[in-house]
């Protein structure tokens, strides 16, 4: 979180003192840093030196316009899920040759929609979906190049909601259906074999899972070789952690060295993506938000505040820990311990438990490492409108989606006649 930091007692985001944002956009309210997701993108592309590699940045993570139009910019590549992930890279200016297309269900709209738009690789993720893509191939005239996306049943150790590389898990194919289904593709007149993609799962705060699954996935090559079929492109997925509270993840450096030893070892050094989302915005930005009330009982101290798990679902629906810091840094107020609390009608709607806090009603709170999995996953429950997001850059703000508003929220509903 570099890009936020005290100075004279305020919480800034870059030059920007971050109160000010909340009195001119109110809360809640995303603050994204520039500097920040620049800053994180880069550190990945160096750590590659000059091997050859694409940063896929995984659309799911914050899939605001601008943001994919500021990594565009840069020379990113995109990994996306949906027809509406490939629509926003496209709006943003991104190169579809430098999109992968990862998801277990896509359907032959989709399929059609990635392929008309030519992007670089469909990501299979089980047979029946590799019969699905010769069909819309061939209804389209065209050649898909794909990937077969392996499972290597290897365990990430993180979070079991976020963890994918297991066999237990729908994602991918398995190491032995996966051999098959690449000689049943090699045979397919409208498929193009182009790469192998693994993707296990997401914070991972290790470097084995990620070297361990990558030898599996290099055995395959290998294998694969013998039999006749050439891989160009290794896709290793996202999944690097970042810290929210106290964990040591990699750096960018080990983890693309980690990759590139493994590589080397095998004798495999082939063009490499990954398809990094939460490295990159996670830790780019915050979830800004007001005191409403302060309330007690015999056993807990609440702090209630604006935001609530509908603006930020992470901590409810992954017992996920977010820091809790206060705006103005000092504070007359009593330190307590509090539930920071939201006006959702849940008993989850918790954005922390037991945070020591000096609050008062009226008082601003940033919830950190926001800026992944933060707005995209905000739904609108208590009809709620979305909070707005607003893009930091040196000393200027930003809106890059504005507060939306009560009128909107009914707009695609109508009455019976
Ligand atoms: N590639 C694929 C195929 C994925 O499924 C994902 C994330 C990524 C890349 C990016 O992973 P990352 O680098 O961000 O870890 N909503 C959850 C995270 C779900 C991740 C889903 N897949 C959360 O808030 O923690």
């Amino acid at each position: 979180m570099t890009f936020f930091q005290y100075h004279a007692g305020e919480l800034h985001a870059e030059h920007v003192p971050v109160s000010q944002i909340a009195k001119q956009f109110g809360t809640p309210a995303y603050v994204y840093s520039r500097a920040a997701i620049e800053h994180q993108w880069h550190s990945l592309d160096t750590a590659f030196g000059d091997y050859p590699h694409t940063i896929c940045y995984a659309v799911k993570a914050n899939s605001n316009i601008a943001v994919l139009n500021l990594l565009a910019q840069m020379g990113s590549g995109f990994d996306i899920v949906s027809e509406g992930e490939l629509r926003r890279v496209l709006l943003a200016g991104g190169d579809p040759r430098k999109v992968v297309f990862s998801g277990v269900a896509k359907s032959t709209g989709e399929l059609e929609f990635a392929m008309r738009n030519k992007v670089r690789s469909i990501n299979i993720e089980s047979v029946a979906e590799l019969h699905r893509v010769q069909a819309v191939a061939a209804s389209l005239d065209v050649v898909a190049a794909i990937a077969i996306r392996v499972n290597p049943n290897v365990d990430p150790e993180t979070h079991p909601y976020i963890s994918t590389g297991m066999d237990k898990a729908k994602f991918g194919v398995t190491m032995e259906a996966a051999f098959e289904a690449y000689q049943l593709a090699a045979k397919m007149p409208n498929i193009e074999v182009h790469g192998i993609a693994c993707h296990i799962g997401s914070q991972i705060t290790k470097t084995s899972p990620f070297t361990d699954a990558l030898s599996i996935v290099l055995d395959m090559v290998k294998r694969l070789r013998d039999v006749g079929i050439q891989i160009q492109q290794l896709d290793l997925g996202g999944g690097l952690g970042i810290n929210y509270h106290g964990e040591t993840p990699p750096s960018a450096q080990e983890y693309v060295d980690g990759m590139l030893a493994s590589v080397r070892e095998h004798g495999v050094d082939l063009p490499i993506a990954i398809e990094p989302g939460r490295y990159i915005v996670g830790n780019s930005g915050i979830m800004l938000t007001q005191v409403e009330y302060l309330k007690h009982n015999q056993s807990k101290r609440f702090a209630i505040v604006d935001a609530g798990m509908n603006d930020l679902l992470r901590p409810a629906l992954y017992q996920a820990y977010h820091e809790i810091i206060p705006v103005a840094e000092q504070s007359t107020s009593p330190i307590e311990q509090y539930d920071v609390v939201g006006p959702v009608c849940e008993s989850a709607d918790v954005l922390g438990y037991d945070r020591e806090l000096s609050v008062k009603s009226g008082d601003l709170l940033a919830v950190c490492s926001a800026g992944a999995y933060g707005h995209v996953m905000s739904n609108q429950y208590n009809s709620r409108p979305k909070p707005p997001e607003l893009m930091v850059d040196g000393d200027q703000v930003h809106v890059i989606r504005r507060r939306e508003t009560h009128d909107e929220l009914t707009l695609a509903e109508s009455l019976l006649p």
